[in-house]
């Protein structure tokens, strides 16, 4: 008899691969690495909003209980009011579930909806969170490209192409990881007609929607169409510099038919851990009152924008390499114009070299190997020094 579940060869995640060991064991032996592999503010310097604090250690005695299966009322009302003030309609209080992160929501959606054999459409490069939870679910997952050369929106042809009648859901990462960018108004609407018309639930990774630079507008899917179940997940890891906390949330809104069964559906997932994490979830209403803490490091003169300014500014220094600014999160994804067999080589040769870690394409389910991410959240000096040693490593290649 096996020991191990078969099931757990099919786990890969670029962010934390071999490669983000090879970095622990540079450490161990006392070398400096700039672990550059994923957006975690938080080890960067980035501080806990005020406001959060403030309401976190006044309510703590608030939080020893169990809270409810979907979470905490007040919390789940604070969602609501955000929601409804990015132009969400057809969903209440209850279609709200609370998670650890969105990470445990996704797995609480893939379980709520997969079925063996269920084909679930998702992008090209894309977060592998997805793919691991549909692959752990038994559905298979289908990628759609993203295309570079069109500010790397979803290639809407190249979807149509991939609905059979298996075909269960699709998978939005909007402002995306590991891109950055925004998708347009048209392309979601006709990805919401796509949907319509095959009958297709779309799942709407809205992590990122808070940190969007240059005055630009996040368009939240759930906002365009009415008539398409959606499930938006959402959370503060980023927005709120607070992954630790790991506070997510899912959102299910659309026909109310299919909006009770999927509610029924994953409640009955969430009872199986008994409640969120109950802490972070006093961390909410606050959090989402609380735009200014976020703004403030998109703004100009701010981290988040600064950073972004000088990791541009140095990229476009080097020759050999392009990328599409991006508009929003902490990531961009550069594209190597030289000839590279292995890019999980070409990012383990770099570290060894210049100790800096970052993620292939390959880790992102990117079929070529020709790019890389990079998280910008280092101190603007930090970065640029990064980004240098990648110049240099480039250069010689
Ligand atoms: C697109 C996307 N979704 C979800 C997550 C995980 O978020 P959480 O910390 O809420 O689990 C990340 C983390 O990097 C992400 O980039």
């Amino acid at each position: 008899m096996e020991l191990i579940a078969n099931r757990v060869e099919t786990i890969g995640t670029g962010t934390r691969g071999k490669n983000y060991w090879a970095a622990l064991d540079l450490e161990r032996q006392g070398k400096e690495v700039l672990k550059l592999n994923s957006g975690n503010p938080a080890a960067f310097g980035f501080k806990m909003p005020e406001s959060v604090e403030r309401a976190v250690t006044q309510n703590l005695h608030r939080a020893l209980g169990y809270s409810d299966l979907r979470g905490f009322a007040e919390a789940r009302e604070a969602i609501y009011e955000y929601h409804v003030g990015r132009g969400v309609k057809n969903f209440n209080i209850e279609d709200i579930f609370i998670g650890n992160g969105v990470s445990e929501v996704a797995s609480m959606i893939a379980t709520a909806l997969f079925n063996k054999g269920d084909e679930f459409l998702v992008p090209s490069p894309c977060y592998s969170l997805w793919t691991n939870e549909a692959a752990l679910n038994d559905a298979t997952s289908v990628y759609y490209k993203c295309d570079e050369s069109n500010h790397w929106n979803p290639d809407v042809e190249h979807i149509k192409s991939l609905v059979t009648k298996n075909t269960k859901a699709i998978l939005l990462i909007n402002p995306n990881n590991p891109t950055g960018v925004l998708y347009s108004k048209e392309v979601l609407e006709e990805i919401a007609k796509l949907a319509r018309e095959n009958n297709l639930i779309i799942i709407a990774d809205e992590i990122y929607d808070r940190l969007v630079f240059d005055g630009k507008r996040h368009i939240p899917m759930a906002s365009i169409t009415e008539d398409v179940l959606v499930i938006t997940a959402n959370g503060l890891s980023k927005s709120h510099c607070l992954c630790g906390f790991r506070c997510g949330w899912l959102v299910i809104s659309g026909p109310a038919q299919m909006r009770e069964r999927v509610n029924e559906a994953i409640l009955k997932v969430a009872s199986i851990r008994l409640g969120a994490n109950s802490i972070m979830q006093i961390a909410i209403p606050a959090a989402l009152s609380d735009s200014q803490y976020t703004n403030q490091m998109i703004e100009k003169g701010g981290r988040l924008y600064e950073q972004r300014a000088v990791t541009c500014e140095e990229l476009n220094k080097i020759d050999g390499i392009s990328y599409v600014k991006n508009d929003a999160a902490m990531y961009v994804f550069p594209k190597i114009h030289k000839e590279i067999a292995d890019d999980k080589k070409f990012t383990y040769d770099l570290l060894m070299e210049k100790q800096v870690l970052v993620v292939p394409g390959s880790g992102f389910m990117w079929e070529t190997c020709d790019h890389f991410r990079i998280v910008m959240l280092p101190e603007v000096e930090a970065l640029r020094k990064a980004v240098r040693e990648m110049g240099d490593f480039i250069s010689k290649l």
